[in-house]
């Protein structure tokens, strides 16, 4: 594991991901899938426990966001990702929402979309999600 690797050896030696948009919101972590599963440079769909999401893996980091376009409801998850700007945009009139943060970035969209807390442990990418009722 290089120096540049968003991946970190703990004590026990686990693999962890450094923590990314971490607030106040309680959350639960629940297994989303193996990286294996996550492809390159693109998006791919998860429903977990009611919450669909977006997942996509770029230079070996991952992102998960909401998949729900926040201008009118179509699918991030079929839209392209650009793998410089680290953005995912909405194929049906091209909002683009940040993947670190879930920003709206670009028109028509305005409001930000769910960026989720990610953990790997070995092989497996954990996901946080709010606790019902708290967000
Ligand atoms: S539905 Fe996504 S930009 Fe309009």
């Amino acid at each position: 594991m290089d120096s540049k690797s968003p991946l970190r050896q703990t004590k026990s030696g686990e693999s962890m991901m450094a923590v990314r948009n971490s607030n106040e919101t309680p959350t639960r972590k629940v297994q989303l899938l193996d990286v294996e599963e996550i492809p390159e440079g693109k998006a791919k769909r998860v429903e977990i426990e009611g919450s669909r999401i977006a997942v996509t893996r770029i230079n070996g980091e991952i992102y998960a966001v909401g998949d729900m376009c926040t201008h009118a409801n179509y699918a991030l998850s079929e839209g392209p990702v650009d793998t410089e700007e680290l953005t995912i945009e909405c194929w049906k009139h091209g909002a683009q929402f940040c993947l670190k943060t879930g920003e709206a970035i670009s028109l028509p969209a305005t409001r930000p979309i769910m960026a989720y807390q990610l953990e790997i442990i070995q092989t497996s990418v954990f996901i946080h999600l709010p606790e019902k009722g708290s967000a």
